[in-house]
């Protein structure tokens, strides 16, 4: 199976990288602008091979699309990252027209492909890429709840002492420091309801140091976060290159799921070969479904900006 990975900044790079060492693909087609930085990264990488123990061919272009022909996945990175202070909602004008360039050039060369979208703000860059592609929605997903899951569980276990692994928790919603929703309520330790565990004040500051999960570590980096971006990205194409039918939240289009319509947004869905499969039903309490309502219309504020700029 080929994979393309768009952007061989932080995010891309660190995407291609734990795709190789997972073993599963035989070629990595890792794509950037910027002259010979996506070969330079991918011989890097390369280099790893025969001590991590691994066969995928991580091959690094630049801009050159006829060599991403005949990708089964793609995982589009470019763009700016957010710098300290920036919400991910300034940097929809830059990002957009550079999301929009490359979705034309994969379909052109791979028409069946089936594309993740991590470049922020990943909810309306990936509405902006399904509505753009022309592709089937269920071969559009974005990527964000698969990150910020993992995060919300990071904070659990720190706060119970457990095993990160134990924890199984999903995050809802745009992918927005104000936007996401972390089901606390719902989430369990082996199966056991944490909240059985925690007090009112706890969940609240759990529930908080996730939603800034990402802006803290922008803050302390002075840019924004790769490690688990990468390995939140490879998890969701592995499960799409083993059909694995993971349950990830992910951002989909939606036609009535959980009373929205119109919009990709962060809900629970089955990753397998056809890409998303189908969105996991789940029942919200009121407080969660208005949590729901008004992420959704923040979002929608956002998406607007890409007609009223004629992007789309
Ligand atoms: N969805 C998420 O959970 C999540 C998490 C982290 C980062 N992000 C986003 O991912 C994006 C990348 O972040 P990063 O830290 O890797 O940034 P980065 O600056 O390290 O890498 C971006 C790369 O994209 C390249 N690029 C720019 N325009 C391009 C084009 N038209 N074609 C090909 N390559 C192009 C740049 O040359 C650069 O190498 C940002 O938008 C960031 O906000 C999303």
């Amino acid at each position: 199976m080929k994979i393309t990975v768009i952007g061989a900044g932080a995010v891309g790079a660190t995407t291609a990288d734990n795709i190789a060492r997972k073993n599963f693909a035989e070629e990595v087609i890792l794509l950037d602008i910027k002259e010979g930085f996506a070969e330079g990264k991918a011989q890097d990488m390369m280099q790893t091979a025969a001590l991590l123990g691994f066969d995928t061919k991580i091959k690094g272009v630049t801009n050159d699309y006829l060599q991403t022909a005949g990708s089964s996945i793609a995982v589009i990175t470019s763009g700016i990252p957010r710098k300290p202070g920036m919400t991910r909602e300034e940097l929809i004008g830059t990002n957009a027209n550079i999301v929009k360039g490359v979705v034309d050039n994969l379909v052109k060369y791979s028409p069946d492909i089936i594309i993740i979208v991590v470049s922020n703000p990943m909810d309306t860059m990936t509405y902006l890429a399904y509505k753009s592609s022309g592709l089937p929605k269920n071969r559009i997903i974005g990527m964000g709840g698969a990150l910020d899951s993992s995060r919300f569980k990071y904070q659990l276990a720190n706060k119970l002492n457990a095993s990160p692994g134990d924890l199984n928790a999903i995050v809802i919603g745009g992918h927005g420091d104000t936007t996401m929703i972390p089901l606390i309520n719902k989430a369990t330790w082996n199966s056991i309801p944490v909240k059985d565990f925690l007090e009112e004040n706890e969940k609240e500051e759990i529930v908080q140091k996730t939603m800034v999960g990402g802006a803290t570590l922008t803050a302390l980096i002075g840019t924004s976060a790769w490690y688990a971006p990468g390995a939140a990205t490879a998890a969701m194409v592995e499960s799409i290159a083993l059909n694995q039918n993971k349950l990830f939240t992910a951002s989909v289009y939606l036609e009535g799921e959980l009373d929205e319509s119109d919009i990709c947004i962060g809900v629970p869905v089955i990753i397998n070969k056809n890409g998303w499969d189908k969105v996991v039903p789940i029942q919200l309490d009121e407080e969660e479904k208005a949590k729901f309502k008004a992420s959704a219309t923040a979002v929608r504020a956002m998406n607007a900006v890409l007609t009223e700029s004629n992007i789309i």
